[in-house]
C-alpha cells in the first residue's frame, strides 16, 4: 500500500495554488499526483492512503473522476504538525503492512521494483549539491544508514532524502511516530519523518538507501516549467493539428481546440483548452484557459483563465525601427 501526504498549501506556486492543490497542478500532461499514480499499478500497488488538508475537497473530487480503480483512503490532517505527523495518520489503515511513502510532490524516477522486493526497509537518496534544505542520511561503509537529521545546517553528508520511502512493515515506524509525539519531539516545531527515522535507527532497526535517478521538483513555477521541459524531452511526443504548426515534443489533450497557433516546443495543454492565433512555447496551459492572439513563453496559465493579446497597429516611417519590447 502507498501512502501519500497531499496536504500541503505550496505557497510558492502562488497564484496557482490559491484555488488548485499543489498536486492538482499539470506538468507534462497531468497533474503531478497522476505522475505518482501511474505507476502504482505495475508495482501491484491498488490501494492508498491519501493525506488530505488543504484543499483536499479538490483532489477527492479528482480521484473520484480518475481513479476508480485504485482503492483511496482519505485522512484529513487538519493541523499541519509536520510530515511526520501526516504519516502517522495512516496508521488505521496500513497497520504492519508494507508501506511505500511518496511525497506528494515528488515526481522522480527509481527502480521501485528491486526496492519492493528487498528485505530491508530503504529510503530513496541523491546527492544534492546543498542539503541544508532537505533530510539527509549518513551511511557506513556497508551501505547502513548510522544516521539522519532534517534540513541541517552544516551538513555532514550531501545524501540527500528524495521524498519516497520504503517500509517493510508499517508497525515499527508508526511505533517510532507515535514515540515522537508523545515525547514531543519536534525539529523546526514540527513532527518529522526523518527524526522518527533517526529513532529507528537508534532502536537497531536496519534502514538503507536507494538511488533516485530523476527528481523533478515542481515547487515553484520556474521549477514546474523545468520539470515540464525535462519530462516533455523524455516522454513527450510529437501531434498533428490541421491548420496549426507543432513542434515536438508537446502534450495536447484530445479535447483542447487548436485553431491557427504555433506550439512547441515543451507546451502542455490541458483538456478543454482553446488557444487561437496565438504563438506558444515553453509553456503549461490549463484546462478550459483561453488563448488568443498572443505569443507566450515561460508561462503558466491557469484553468479557465483567459489571456488575449492583440495585434499591434504601427505607422512607420524609412529607416525607423520598432521593438517589443
Ligand atoms: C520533506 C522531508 C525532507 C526531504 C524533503 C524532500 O521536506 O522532511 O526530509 O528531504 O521533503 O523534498 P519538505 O520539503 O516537506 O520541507
Amino acid at each position: 500500500m502507498a501512502i501519500i501526504p497531499v496536504a500541503g498549501v505550496g505557497t510558492r506556486l502562488r497564484p496557482h495554488t490559491y484555488t488548485t492543490p499543489k498536486v492538482l497542478l499539470h506538468v507534462a500532461g497531468k497533474p503531478i499526483l497522476a505522475h505518482i499514480l501511474d505507476d502504482l499499478p505495475a508495482l501491484g500497488i491498488r490501494e492508498v492512503v491519501l493525506i488530505v488538508g488543504y484543499m483536499g475537497d479538490l483532489v477527492r473530487e479528482y480521484m473520484d473522476r480518475h481513479y476508480r480503480e485504485l482503492r483511496v483512503h482519505y485522512v484529513e490532517q487538519p493541523e499541519r504538525l509536520g510530515l511526520g505527523h501526516a504519516v502517522s495518520l495512516a496508521e488505521p489503515h496500513a497497520g504492519d503492512r508494507p508501506i511505500l511513502i511518496i511525497l506528494g510532490d515528488t515526481i522522480f524516477e527509481a527502480d521501485l521494483r528491486k526496492v519492493l522486493s528487498g528485505s530491508d526497509h530503504s529510503i530513496g537518496v541523491k546527492e544534492v549539491e546543498d542539503p541544508r534544505r532537505f533530510g539527509i542520511v549518513e551511511l557506513d561503509g556497508t551501505g547502513k544508514v548510522v544516521r539522519l537529521v532534517e534540513k541541517p545546517p552544516h551538513p555532514t553528508s550531501n545524501l540527500a532524502i528524495a521524498g519516497v520511502y520504503y517500509f517493510t512493515h508499517g508497525r515499527p515506524l508508526f511505533d517510532a511516530l507515535r514515540d515522537l509525539t508523545r515525547r514531543d519531539i519536534r525539529t523546526r516545531g514540527e513532527f518529522q519523518l526523518t527524526d522518527a527515522m533517526q529513532m529507528l535507527v537508534e532502536s537497531g532497526a536496519t534502514l538503507r538507501t536507494f538511488p533516485i535517478d530523476g527528481w523533478y521538483d515542481c515547487g515553484k513555477t520556474e521549477t514546474l516549467l523545468e520539470t515540464n521541459r525535462v519530462l516533455l524531452d523524455k516522454r513527450g511526443c510529437g501531434a498533428e493539428v490541421a491548420g496549426s504548426v507543432v513542434r515536438a515534443p508537446v502534450v495536447i489533450a484530445d479535447t483542447a481546440v487548436i485553431e491557427s497557433c504555433i506550439l512547441g516546443p515543451h507546451v502542455s495543454v490541458a483538456a478543454g483548452a482553446r488557444l487561437r492565433n496565438a504563438v506558444v512555447r515553453d509553456s503549461i496551459i490549463n484546462e478550459n484557459a483561453v488563448i488568443e492572439d498572443i505569443l507566450l513563453e515561460g508561462s503558466v496559465v491557469g484553468e479557465q483563465a483567459t489571456v488575449r493579446g492583440g495585434f499591434k497597429r504601427v505607422s512607420v516611417g524609412d529607416s525607423s525601427e520598432v521593438r517589443y519590447p
